[in-house]
């Protein structure tokens, strides 16, 4: 997974509000500098699509887009955010509701059981496709392989993804 060019300041303004950016919408969330993105998210901003699995960097449940690029948002501070969109899978679909390629392509391969897991495979599956790394299924399986899922829907979500990646090629703009 590439690293998100993040703030490397993160303690220029200890102890004041930390200013978000999240999906288009501007925040200022009085919180600790120890404070994760995702706890930010979940618990400050009531975004809770980004889910907390392990809380320790193993399981892809949390992932987020900083910046246009793929992180996990248990692992980043939100203080490493400042001034950088981000985008949770509450920002994914357009204004008017229309689902985004990929969520679409997860509704239509039935690529999901319990949904635990699914925003984070959401989001890092756009990135997948974005960063060119769905070229074949080996190559799925490896780009997305930070992204466990403990109902086994794998098969389901290497196809989900294959067809985002198809629909993608033609209309490249999402
Ligand atoms: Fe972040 Fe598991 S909750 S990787
Ligand atoms: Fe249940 Fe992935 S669908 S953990």
């Amino acid at each position: 997974m590439p690293l998100p060019r993040l703030r490397e300041d993160h303690t220029a303004k200890p102890g004041g509000a930390i200013a978000l950016t999240v999906n288009g919408e501007d925040y200022m969330v009085s919180a600790e500098d120890r404070t994760t993105l995702l706890d930010a998210l979940r618990e400050h901003l009531r975004l809770t699509g980004a889910k907390k699995g392990c809380d320790h960097g193993q399981c892809g449940a949390c992932t987020v887009h900083v910046d246009g690029v793929r992180v996990l948002a248990c692992l980043t501070l939100a203080r490493q955010a400042e001034g950088l969109p981000v985008t949770t899978i509450e920002g994914l679909a357009g204004p008017d509701g229309t689902l985004h390629a990929v969520q679409a392509a997860f509704l239509a391969e039935d690529a999901f059981q319990c949904g635990f897991c699914t925003p984070g495979q959401i989001m890092s599956a756009v990135a997948c496709i974005r960063e060119g790394h769905a070229g074949s299924a080996a190559e799925i399986r490896e780009y997305m392989s930070g992204n466990l899922c403990r109902c086994g829907a794998y098969p389901n979500i290497l196809a989900a993804v294959q067809r985002a990646a198809a629909t993608l090629r033609e209309e490249p703009a999402r």
